[in-house]
């Protein structure tokens, strides 16, 4: 019986690749190439499921294309990209891969707060172009983190892995809005405090977004939550680029209503908004925030056990809309 044919929309590590070769008739997207939507239509033609990384946008245009799809296995937690109703009501499974980034996640939201913070990449770029002449008393003077306040928007897994290392390990009061409060044993475990999210953003001094992308959360920072920040605050985004608009940053950022922003990632990414390139109080990495070779093998890895699961015995580890599989 001929093996069912699956498509790796976007290049993996050759172990992942050679575990899916072992169930199925596999064509994968070669190292570094990017398919249109038009040549991931055409590549999709008698495959059964795909591997997508997030980046590929699953809609009912797509799917009445591709009406032998069965699953689309994203290898990122977040699943923006992801039509789900359209997916559930054409009976295509969606799944994810939560948990295994989590705290690899968090790692780097604070290290990204911390370079914003303390003015690391503005103070090296100033280094390499040979301006530093002198030692002084304020030169690339940033703000404190330890023993201030955390502000966290958005409290899932990694909202709570971050809260945990800011207050079991820098000693931080941590603050926190989400659509539903922890439960008590939750809050407890990462030492977090419910508020408003108006007072969220006005008494943080240090804001990480985790918040998941919805069309509801589109520019859920904007010029009025930027405004009601403290002069002094970071922002941190390792959420979306959506839920910032990035020209009200920008603004914010140049007139010094906030001090600075660290962001992973953006509205229109790959392409980043040019103003933002001359603002010299952010700092900017392209979408990195679970990039450790053992987490990103990990969500691969669990993304390929879906499309095992799903596809030789009708059952999902992380799915989305489980209804269709008990459909
Ligand atoms: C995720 O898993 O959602 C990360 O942002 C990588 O895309």
């Amino acid at each position: 019986m001929a093996r069912p044919a699956i498509l790796i929309a976007r290049a993996v590590f050759p172990e992942v690749e050679h575990k899916l070769r072992q169930h199925f008739e596999v064509e994968a997207a070669p190292p570094g190439v990017v398919w249109s939507p038009s040549q991931l239509v055409e590549r999709l033609q008698g495959k059964v499921g795909v591997l997508t990384t997030g980046g590929e946008r699953i809609d009912a245009a797509l799917l009445a294309a591709c009406p032998q799809l069965k699953i689309v296995a994203n290898l990122a937690v977040g699943f923006n990209n992801f039509d789900l109703p359209a997916m559930t009501a054409a009976g295509v499974l969606g799944t994810n891969a939560p948990d295994v980034l989590t705290e690899t996640t968090a790692d780097f939201g604070f290290a990204l707060l911390m370079a914003t913070a303390r003015r690391v990449t503005e103070s090296e770029h100033f280094l390499r172009a040979g301006q530093w002449k002198e030692w002084s008393l304020d030169l690339f003077a940033g703000a404190e983190v330890h023993g201030s306040t955390l502000g966290i928007l958005g409290m899932g897994r990694i909202g709570q892995a971050i809260a945990r290392r800011g207050a079991l390990g820098f000693g931080m009061q941590v603050i926190y809005h989400n659509r539903s409060r922890l439960e008590p044993d939750k809050e407890a475990a990462c030492q977090a405090r419910y508020v408003g999210k108006d007072a969220l953003f006005e008494q943080a001094d240090h804001l990480v977004l985790v918040l998941p992308y919805t069309p509801a959360a589109h520019h859920t920072v904007g010029a009025a939550e930027l405004a009601r920040m403290k002069p002094t605050a970071t922002l941190v985004n390792i959420a979306r680029g959506g839920i910032v608009d990035e020209n009200a940053l920008v603004a914010a950022l140049r007139e010094r209503r906030i001090a600075a922003a660290g962001l992973d990632v953006f509205e229109g990414e790959p392409t980043v908004n040019p103003a933002l390139l001359t603002v010299p109080n952010v700092v900017l990495t392209p979408h990195i925030a679970s990039a450790t070779i053992p987490t990103r093998t990990a969500m691969a890895t669990l993304a390929a056990d879906n499309l095992i699961a799903f596809l030789t015995e009708g059952r999902a580890l992380t799915p989305l809309n489980p209804q269709v599989i008990s459909a």
